[in-house]
């Protein structure tokens, strides 16, 4: 795949994605007229002259592939035509200068494959006579309140043309509902983002491992992930890198600090790149100085076995759950193996699961949704069942996995000292993590450029 900059934009996916939201709302209003209104995000000041960089909304930039700033899409929506209309900033000299290049309305219509553009600065205008007449509409609900009162402003000034004889909608939809379930199912073209994402993840990770000195503070190491992020292309990292020195890889959202990469510790690394705004997502563990202690190894080997047990029931038709399930189990297991979970307290591998023994070491889930976000949107469940053991309560239907869904595989073990867990594993924080498009016999991991065996996690090592 050619670097983002040299890529030329090809506006198709985005046309086949607005005609399918097209449909499903279509589908929704059959009768009748209906309007999407889905804006772009905010800028934010980070302090007074100093912004964030500026990333597009994902929902919006899923159905454009504009990333200005100031930008809101509507698709104007009849049983038998639709229109999609761009709403951007107008070309600005001046403006151009200090900030850059804006596409403009005028350019907009060819470039980005839309029916229609117009300024920004008309949105307030226009707007009542677009609803005018749509019975329903879709747009975010309660998700921005600035979004809101435009919306509230624009459907009482469609109110007030009642009296000529336009009517306004009744029905108020959320568009992000229909956009999460098509987003849930990634087309060739997003499959395509998501492996560049997860190579350029990878390369990052081999770097880290290569370079990693005995001495160095972690933010050395989250420096080097980024630099290998960057001359590869990535826009930005996908969410902030967490590099986690011994004792901090038990802390789960712990960043990049001062802390120093002792020798015989293991440095937990969970870091990915955003590439045409799709996020890699993987983590890796390995020893600071090269080669794994014995009890490091025993139980990183647990880790691994448990992602690899998940990786191999994850396919087409397979229940959400069912790989987290059968983590809880391997690294159920692996606990008492070792002694952290002690068989006399809580019994067989079956009583420790049922009590959920484990959650003192493992507490996340295996895995989440990945693509424009890192944690991507989508439902998990489908819908709640009778809960055998507790009348009183329900459990969630998860989804089953289908083709061309995306996934984290990331189980880990997170050991803080306690009286009652040998002082061996004190403080080991393990998470091994992996990006995995389902298909119908299995699924493609796209970030294993990253070595993930301990014995050749060690031999990259040597060689770096
Ligand atoms: N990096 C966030 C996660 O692994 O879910
Ligand atoms: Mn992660
Ligand atoms: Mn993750």
């Amino acid at each position: 795949m050619k670097p983002l900059h040299l890529q030329t934009f090809n506006p198709e996916p985005f046309v086949a994605r607005r005609d399918a939201l097209i449909r499903a709302m279509r589908a929704r209003s059959a009768t009748g007229a209906s309007i999407a209104i889905i804006p772009t995000a905010l800028e934010l000041a980070r302090n007074r002259d100093a912004h964030y960089d500026f990333r597009p909304d994902s929902y919006f930039y899923y159905l454009t592939g504009f990333a200005e700033p100031e930008a809101f899409l509507v698709l104007s929506v009849t049983p038998d035509a639709a229109r999609s209309i761009l709403f951007c900033r107008e070309k600005n000299l001046e403006r151009e200068i200090w900030d850059g290049y804006r596409l403009g309305p005028e350019a907009a219509v060819e470039h980005l494959c839309m029916d229609e553009a117009h300024p920004v600065s008309e949105l307030d205008a226009q707007l009542p006579k677009l609803i005018a007449n749509a019975q329903s509409i879709f747009a975010p609900l309660a998700h921005n309140s600035a979004f809101d009162a435009r919306l509230s402003h624009a459907l009482n000034a469609t109110r007030a043309l009642t009296r000529s004889g336009v009517n306004a909608p009744s029905v108020q939809n959320d568009v992000y509902v229909l956009l999460d379930e098509m987003r849930l199912r990634k087309d060739a073209v997003e499959q395509n983002w998501l492996r560049e994402a997860g190579k350029i993840s990878a390369a990052g990770h081999i770097r880290a491992m290569q370079t990693c000195q005995v001495g160095w503070r972690e933010l050395d190491l989250e420096a080097e992930i980024r630099h290998e992020f960057m001359r590869r292309g990535a826009q930005e990292v996908a969410y902030n890198s967490i590099v986690a020195a011994g004792a901090n890889a038990c802390v789960l959202h712990y960043r990049a600090g001062l802390s120093e990469l002792k020798d015989g510790d293991l440095c937990l690394i969970d870091a990915g790149a955003e590439y045409g705004y799709y996020a890699g997502d993987i983590t890796r563990t390995f020893p600071v100085n090269g080669r794994f202690s014995q009890a490091q190894r025993a139980l990183y080997d647990v880790v691994l076995s448990a992602q690899a047990e998940a990786i191999s029931l994850t396919r087409a038709g397979v229940a959400f759950d069912v790989p987290h399930n059968a983590v809880v189990r391997v690294l159920t297991q692996g606990l008492l193996d070792l002694g952290i979970l002690d068989r006399n307290t809580v019994g067989s591998v079956d009583e420790a699961i049922a009590q959920k023994a484990y959650q003192s070491y493992f507490m996340h889930r295996t895995g989440h949704w990945l693509g424009l976000d890192v944690h991507d949107c989508g439902a998990y469940s489908v819908g709640q069942q009778a809960n055998p053991s507790d009348a009183s309560k329900t459990l969630p239907i998860f989804r089953h996995l289908e083709a061309g869904m995306a996934l984290t595989i990331e189980p880990g073990l997170y050991i803080r000292p306690s009286a009652n867990v040998p002082e061996k594993f004190w403080n080991l924080g393990i998470r091994i993590e992996d990006d995995a498009l389902v298909t119908d016999s299995g699924c493609e991991l796209m970030t294993r450029d990253v070595p993930v065996d301990a014995d050749e996690i060690e031999s990259l090592m040597r060689r770096g």
